[in-house]
């Protein structure tokens, strides 16, 4: 509640602290109750020795974030170990090595049809995918099942996901050490949905997945192979975000041309 004083200044204030807190990527209510951070936090107790005493996390499942490289290791060690997409979704969910989880509300798994023909690969589940636990709900996700449908694809014939399984903070980019704590589980996750084509949107799935480092435009449409984990390589193609396609709809027209070569490697498919 504000209190006025007239003239507006405390509400021009609080608008102006709203905006702020906004930009810095706080913009999400958390809890019921505001707590004040900038009060000391309340001394803990000494932990006794003995039986009572909490036995050390092993790795990987501590609650505090691990250390950027130890997240990448274990992330490695662990992705290499499941069999099934349902444990590797299981694996995600305990996996303590990416800090991002620590402030995202849902993970981001996938949606669509596993061991569906085609696999899309963006970037980030941003705030609607966040609450939902779903990748691409929100307004890139709308767009991304029209261009689906501009050649005959819908969530039973493509499977979806992201470089990122949780959201980062007010949709900030993610850190290095972020995306390589996530990578080895993104490149299991192709391995085990076994689509036959691959298609990564914008520009960070293109460099994460397909390691290639131009830029987007000039990489679009062209197909290249992705071998990671797989026993024969499959065809992949970057395109367009749909994100992008939202702030320049002109580029509409290229998406178009990569998407009807998406159809026509589709229906070659034996
Ligand atoms: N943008 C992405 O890259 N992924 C999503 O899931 C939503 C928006």
């Amino acid at each position: 509640m504000v209190n006025e004083d007239g003239d507006g200044t405390a509400r021009r204030k609080a608008l102006a602290l709203l905006d702020w807190l906004a930009a810095m990527g706080a913009d999400e209510a958390v809890g019921a109750t505001p707590a004040d951070r900038r009060k000391p936090p309340a001394p803990v107790p000494a932990l006794a020795e003995g039986p009572l005493a909490p036995a050390p996390a092993p790795i990987g499942t501590a609650a505090a974030p691990l250390a950027p490289s130890q997240g990448a290791t274990d992330a490695r060690e662990l992705a290499s170990r499941v069999a099934r997409l349902d444990d590797l979704r299981a694996a995600l969910e305990a996996f303590e090595g990416c800090a991002l989880k620590h402030t995202a509300t849902n993970l981001v798994f996938a949606r669509g049809r596993p061991g569906a023909p085609v696999m899309f690969i963006g970037e980030a589940p941003g705030a609607e995918e966040d609450r939902a636990g779903l990748p691409f709900v929100g307004a890139s996700g709308r767009l991304l099942d029209v261009m689906l449908s501009w050649i005959g694809l819908d969530d039973d014939s493509a499977y979806i996901t992201n470089i990122l399984f949780w959201r980062p903070p007010g949709n900030r980019s993610p850190t290095d050490a972020e995306s390589a704590a996530c990578l080895p589980f993104v490149r299991r996750h192709i391995a085990l949905a076994r689509p036959r084509l691959l298609v990564t949107l914008g520009r960070p799935a293109m460099n994460a997945v397909l390691g290639i480092g131009s830029g987007i435009n000039k990489a679009r449409g062209r197909w290249v192979e992705y071998g990671e984990g797989l026993d024969t390589p499959i065809p992949a193609m970057p395109t367009f975000h749909p994100a992008y396609l939202l702030r320049n709809p002109a580029q509409k027209r290229q998406s178009w041309i990569d998407f009807l070569s998406l159809r026509e490697r589709l229906d070659a498919l034996d």
